[in-house]
């Protein structure tokens, strides 16, 4: 059985979208950021220091609004969510929720090893490669999005556009990164 989710005239179900929607934006600002800097495309007018920590707290504050997120949809009881639900995904609640669940633990798996207590203790390349699932797990909140939000339910037009300009906005700093990777490879060469 999947869940279906019946738009509701009220304050629980208007912040359960606000704030998915913010999380969202905060999740490709900080792709953005952080393959900007890590392809040392940062222009010259900000340090790249400025850039690194606005995209530690815009990754922080992915996570925070996750949560509160999570929580509200919790609370809202017309979706039917058991506290299990946000954690472990299942038939009961279906994918559309599933793949939130997914891309919720793997936000953790990037946030919390990259605090610098943590960090400081990793080989640098382990939490790199980890680090990188900050990709898929952005790309699997735009499926979430996609399946479970109640303006792609009732097949509004601006909200695939707005999904549809997430997905480009950062696919452009993913080419940046991956064009800097294969000339830096070549110049080795
Ligand atoms: C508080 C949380 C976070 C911290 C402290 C943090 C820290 C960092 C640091 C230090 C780098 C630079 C790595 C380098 O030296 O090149 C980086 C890169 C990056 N971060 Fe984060 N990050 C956080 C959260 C996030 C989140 C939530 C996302 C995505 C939604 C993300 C996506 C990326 C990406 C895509 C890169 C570029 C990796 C590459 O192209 O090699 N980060 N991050
Ligand atoms: C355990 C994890 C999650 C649960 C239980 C969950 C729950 C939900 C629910 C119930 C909805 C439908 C709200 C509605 O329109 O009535 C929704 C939509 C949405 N969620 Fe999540 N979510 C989770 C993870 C995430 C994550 C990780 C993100 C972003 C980083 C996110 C972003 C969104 C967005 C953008 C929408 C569409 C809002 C709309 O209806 O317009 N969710 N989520």
């Amino acid at each position: 059985m999947s869940l279906t989710l019946a738009p509701m005239d009220n304050w629980l179900w208007y912040l359960s979208r606000s704030t998915g929607i913010v999380a969202a934006v905060l999740a490709v600002a900080a792709l953005v950021w952080g393959l900007f800097f890590s392809a040392r495309n940062t222009g010259t007018r900000m340090k790249p220091n400025w850039w690194l920590a606005l995209h530690n707290w815009l990754g922080g504050l992915t996570l925070v609004f996750i949560g509160i997120h999570m929580l509200v949809a919790f609370a809202n009881t017309r979706t039917g969510l058991r506290f299990v639900d946000l954690f472990v995904p299942s038939n009961t609640v279906g994918w559309a929720i599933g793949w939130g669940v997914v891309s919720f633990w793997m936000f953790v798996i990037v946030v919390l090893p990259s605090m610098a207590k943590i960090r400081r203790r990793l080989p640098r390349r382990a939490w790199h490669v980890v680090h990188l699932l900050a990709i898929p797990a952005t790309v699997l909140t735009v499926v979430h999005s996609y399946q479970a939000g109640s303006d792609s339910i009732s097949g509004s037009t601006n909200f695939m556009r707005f999904l549809a300009i997430l997905m480009g906005v950062a696919v452009y700093p993913v080419s940046i990164r991956l064009i800097g990777i294969a000339q830096r490879r070549r110049a080795l060469a």
